[in-house]
């Protein structure tokens, strides 16, 4: 099992320049659960994201890892307790399959300390746990948008860390995939306790697969809480300005958006 970290937001204001993204946000991340961000575009969930895992240095406020402000710990320590999937990750040019997801073990590695067969085993398993493992000697410029987005799975779940936040892992995957790797990481939340923040634009299935479900609206958290509570009609109209249906998930009991759109109308529902 891994160690139950706490993580936690306190009023930070974040930007770039003179422009505020985030304003005054506060956050407090379940350990050992899985959390959902949700919010419309451009609403600065993956700038929130990226302060969470210290890659963007808060203008007020802060980031407390165990108590900790995130900002002054040690790159290796912060880089061996988080773990992050960017929204739009690089590789280098050229890089196999193999070799960017050995590059998740770099925060294990020592100076001047070689691979090890813990190395090894954690890569031959991070590429087994996304279905990856055919594609280790392919070239990453090469694979379709969805095997890509898997190997940077790979690549995230090879660090090992107690905390994983990644921004929208399910993008380009197709539906099956989707469920698979939100499947995944719901295995390692309950096999080893790992925390799991991860935004998502999926309402359906970040009801579905979070214990905590937290809705930004312009830079500013609108709700955090349990999925149902925070998952209604009111709470669409409000975030993304979207008249919808909300209903019980027949398969999970999980409010289920049901979009109406201009060219439906939908009894006792206001278009
Ligand atoms: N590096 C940057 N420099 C300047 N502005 C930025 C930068 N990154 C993001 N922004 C701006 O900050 C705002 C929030 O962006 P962010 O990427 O956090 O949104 P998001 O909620 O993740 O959106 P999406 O759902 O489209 O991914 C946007 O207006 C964006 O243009
Ligand atoms: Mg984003």
């Amino acid at each position: 099992m891994t160690d139950a970290h706490s993580l936690l937001v306190e009023r930070i204001t974040l930007g770039y320049g003179d422009r505020t993204v985030i304003d005054d946000l506060d956050l407090a991340v379940p350990p050992g659960r899985i959390t959902a961000i949700v919010g419309a575009n451009a609403c600065g969930k993956s700038t929130l994201l990226r302060a969470m895992s210290r890659l963007l240095a808060p203008k007020g406020g802060q980031v407390l890892l165990d108590g900790k402000a995130l900002h002054k710990l040690p790159t290796k320590e912060v880089a061996r307790t988080l773990g992050l999937l960017p929204q739009t990750p690089v590789a280098p040019e050229g890089i196999v399959v193999g070799d960017l997801v050995s590059r998740g073990r770099n925060p294990h590695q020592r100076v001047m300390s070689r691979w090890t067969a813990e190395d090894t085993a954690a890569v031959t398993e991070a590429l087994t746990m996304t279905d990856t493992l055919s594609l280790t000697d392919r070239s990453v410029d090469e694979l379709s948008g969805g095997q890509r987005q898997r190997v940077w799975i790979a690549m995230a779940l090879a660090q090992q860390t107690d905390v994983l936040l990644l921004d929208e892992p399910t993008t380009f995957l197709d539906v099956s995939h989707q469920v698979d790797v939100l499947d995944l990481l719901t295995d390692l939340n309950r096999s080893r306790g790992t925390t799991i923040v991860m935004v998502l634009h999926d309402l359906n299935l970040a009801a579905r697969y979070a214990d905590h479900l937290v809705a930004v609206r312009s830079g500013r958290l609108y709700a955090a809480g349990d999925p149902t509570e925070v998952l209604t009609a009111q709470t669409v109209q409000d975030v993304f300005g979207m008249t919808s249906r909300v209903v019980p998930d027949p398969v999970s009991g999980k409010p289920l958006v049901l979009p109406i759109g201009r060219h439906h109308a939908v009894e006792g529902v206001e278009v």
